[in-house]
């Protein structure tokens, strides 16, 4: 069984301001989460979740409270070595599709790789293997506006994947495909945990709650659940094995 912490937070708050009014969108946060599982976040609209994710994916800051991630306390880093953690680490994909709609499958792809500084010789495997992931290898030289609703989500798994990150982060990511396409993407998304990647999504639907390893429940910016209670004390989730040997 894997073990292996990827983040802890303690007492995470975040507090947004508007005039002078203080919203509290997360208050005392304590969570952890294992490698190799895929987490929902659920909660009523405006309960935190998009919050939680930000800062989980270090795109907000936090008000207080300590982040680790793999044991590192990466609120401490600076703003440069965060972009470069984000770069490595994380992998995101949003509800709306933001590839790059004047480029191919294989140039989005290359983005992250080239912002993480993969050397050039490398980064066609990296790409290939990312696709592969998602069952998209036939569409690498596609133009990415050719692809179907569902094929341009997966494309965004793919792209979230390319790094081999630790931690992929996923707001609402069939939030805008039909059922037959969010089908499709929870099950790849299901096949990416299984394949040793670690994956954390916002989500209002009860069917892709569902498809989750476990469900950490918000509301008003507290977590009233995580999953874990119906668990032994102390013993974490049954999850999948490492990823899979990456080209690095
Ligand atoms: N950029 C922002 N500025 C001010 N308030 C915000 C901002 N983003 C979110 N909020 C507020 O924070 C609370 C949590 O929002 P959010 O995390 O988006 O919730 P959810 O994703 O669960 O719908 C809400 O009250 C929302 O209005
Ligand atoms: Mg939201």
């Amino acid at each position: 069984m894997n073990t292996e912490v990827i983040i802890e937070t303690r007492d995470l708050g975040k507090d947004y301001y508007d005039g002078d009014r203080v919203i509290p969108a997360l208050r005392g946060i304590n969570l952890k989460i294992y490698r190799g599982e895929i987490v929902g976040i659920m909660g009523p609209s405006g309960s935190g979740k998009s919050t939680l994710l930000y800062v989980l994916g270090l795109l907000h800051p936090p008000t207080s409270g300590v982040y680790l991630f793999k044991g590192q306390n990466i609120l401490e880093f600076s703003k440069e070595e965060q972009a470069h953690f984000r770069n490595r680490e994380l992998g995101f994909v949003f509800q709306s599709c933001d590839l790059l709609a004047n480029s191919t499958v294989y140039e989005n792809l290359e983005l992250p790789l080239i912002y993480a500084e993969a050397d050039t010789n490398i980064r066609r495997d990296k790409i290939l293997r990312a696709l592969e992931r998602v069952g998209l290898s036939h569409r690498v030289d596609h133009w990415s506006n050719r692809l179907s609703g569902g094929e341009r989500q997966r494309a965004a798994i793919a792209r979230a994947l390319v790094n081999n990150p630790s931690l992929i982060l996923g707001d609402e990511p069939t939030g805008q495909l039909d059922q037959k396409n969010t089908d499709i993407v929870v099950e790849q998304l299901r096949n990416i945990a299984r394949q040793g990647f670690t994956v954390v999504l916002v989500t209002h639907e009860d069917e892709i709650g569902r498809a989750c390893d476990r469900i950490i429940r918000i509301r008003d910016g507290i977590l009233v659940s995580d999953g874990l209670e119906a668990q032994a004390v102390g013993s974490p989730p049954k999850i999948g094995p490492e990823p899979t040997v990456s080209i690095t």
